[in-house]
């Protein structure tokens, strides 16, 4: 937020799940018709706490928009939930339920989506450096699709299914160049980063894929990046990636194709996220133009959405510790800014160190009629970067003891969630209907002391003792 709001009790609903609001008597922050103080008194703090209707609702208009428009165009779509923005057994479910697949980027999201009772077939496998495990786990399982990032996982992905018995599934992602205009950690199109193979390498691997008897190649991915607000984006990487399957059709048809996700959302009051009606209208109209141009039949599309998902559905409540007025000179004439310390910080919330991430902030446990005072909310760790909110009006009179809520927090936070300065990472709940209920648990202290081992047998490792010696000897220097 830069500028000071008019109202510091509003509670805005393009910022804050739709359910949150403040309560007319208790002065309290909202949620589900729960109140912050309850749900702090019931879990603690810090506190993730997730809006199951929200979500659900998201999942539900994101796929409804995505089907009506490729209807429109002549073809279907279907929407895999991006679980690396936000992965346990009830989102999952919650997802799969309003009829989204899942993509996995691990083993380990991997076996959350499978515990959570997700279908196999409706389960995509990312990741540029797969190891032989997970490849060959995921073909076991019967995986609906492994998109492919490199050239050598073709052979793997090939010799896993041989291995198996079966013919595999595979998506290409390829890297359509296109630049999104977003943080540079979170565009992942542009020609000098890990993900995907050149679009001008495409059809060689493409033909490489159909040499394998037990490859079936569904089509090419093309994920752009993350939080991108300007829809042009996805229109040119499908046109880039549609311009290669005139050829590639040549040999045999290329029924899908996947445009990823990355789709924005509001974290502040001054974002405009496109809603995703208008994306998934524009999108497909690119589609079409592009198909009707080279000639070529408009493919099933597939795409892969994280953080609208889940991203506004999320708040996290802290407790205030301390607060501390220091002086500034601050270009917009401020010259006071108050710290206000919580009880957790970048290991609960790393995107504000990590991407400069705007956030807005409100009082929780009550209604204040004191004037606004510059805040920055700030966490507990050892690092004077840990920053959750960097620029926020609060009430001045807050003091130790108040709650606060962070809004936006439901995507990326806890799945980059850290133990830094051995802090647990905290709780999250669900709230639906007057109703929570705990979906992950907290860790304890315990838990994570119990992580230093002492009492284990001792590895003798006499071969590389015999390395040092035979270097010494033949005159190199031993480490
Ligand atoms: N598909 C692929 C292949 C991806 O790499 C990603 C995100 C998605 C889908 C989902 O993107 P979304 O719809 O959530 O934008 N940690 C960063 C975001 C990293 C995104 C990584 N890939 C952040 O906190 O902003």
């Amino acid at each position: 937020m830069s500028e000071q709001p008019n109202d510091l009790q509003y509670v805005d609903p393009d910022v804050f799940p739709a359910t949150a609001r403040r309560g007319n008597g208790c002065g309290e922050l909202k949620i589900q018709g729960i109140k912050a103080s309850s749900l702090a008194a019931a879990y603690g703090t810090p506190l993730y706490v997730v809006d199951e209707q929200q979500v659900r609702e998201r999942a539900r208009t994101t796929r409804a928009a995505f089907e009506r428009e490729a209807e429109r165009i002549g073809t279907t779509a279907s929407v895999y939930y991006a679980g690396k923005a936000l992965l346990n057994i009830a989102v999952a479910q919650w997802v799969s339920e309003e009829g989204l697949g899942v993509d996995v980027a691990s083993g380990g999201e991997l076996k959350v989506a499978l515990a959570a009772g997700v279908a196999p077939e409706k389960i995509g496998l990312h990741g540029n450096n797969k190891s032989l495990v997970e490849i060959a786990s995921a073909v076991d399982l019967g995986i609906g699709s492994i998109v492919i990032d490199s050239e050598q996982e073709i052979a793997r992905v090939a010799a896993a299914a041989d291995e198996a018995g079966v013919r595999q599934r595979v998506r290409l992602r390829v890297n359509s160049g296109v630049h999104a205009s977003t943080h540079d950690f979170l565009a992942t199109s542009h020609e000098d980063q890990k993900f995907g193979v050149p679009l001008e390498e495409a059809k060689r691997l493409v033909a490489e894929i159909r040499k394998h008897k037990s490859l079936d190649f569904l089509g090419l991915h093309c994920h752009i990046g993350s939080q991108i607000f300007a829809t042009e984006g996805f229109a040119e990487s499908a046109k880039k990636l549609l311009s290669v399957y005139g050829e590639l059709g040549l040999a045999e048809p290329v029924p899908e194709l996947n445009l990823g996700g990355g789709f924005g959302i509001n974290y502040v009051r001054s974002d405009e996220a496109p809603d995703i009606d208008d994306i998934a209208r524009e999108i497909m109209d690119s589609v079409a133009a592009a198909c009707a141009e080279y000639g070529i039949s408009v493919p099933k599309l597939a795409f892969e959405p994280g953080r609208s998902i889940t991203g506004q559905a999320g708040i996290t409540l802290y407790t205030v510790g301390t607060t501390k007025k220091v002086s500034i000179d601050a270009e917009d004439g401020h010259d006071e800014r108050l710290y206000v310390s919580v009880d957790g910080g970048m290991s609960d919330n790393i995107r504000t160190s990590l991407y400069g991430a705007q956030y807005e902030v409100t009082l929780a446990n009550r209604r204040s009629a004191a004037d606004a005072a510059l805040v920055r909310v700030v966490g507990k760790h050892c690092e004077s970067g840990d920053i959750v909110v960097d620029k926020a009006f609060l009430p001045a009179d807050i003091i130790p003891g108040d709650l606060v809520a962070v809004a936006a927090t439901g995507a990326y936070c806890w799945s980059l969630s850290s133990n830094y300065n051995y802090l647990t990472r905290p709780p999250m709940v669900a709230v639906n209907n007057e109703r929570s209920r705990l979906i992950v648990r907290g860790q304890s202290e315990e838990e994570l002391v119990a992580q230093s081992v002492t009492e284990t047998d001792t590895l003798e490792h006499t071969g590389s003792d015999f390395c040092v010696i035979a270097e010494a000897k033949n005159g190199t220097e031993p480490n």
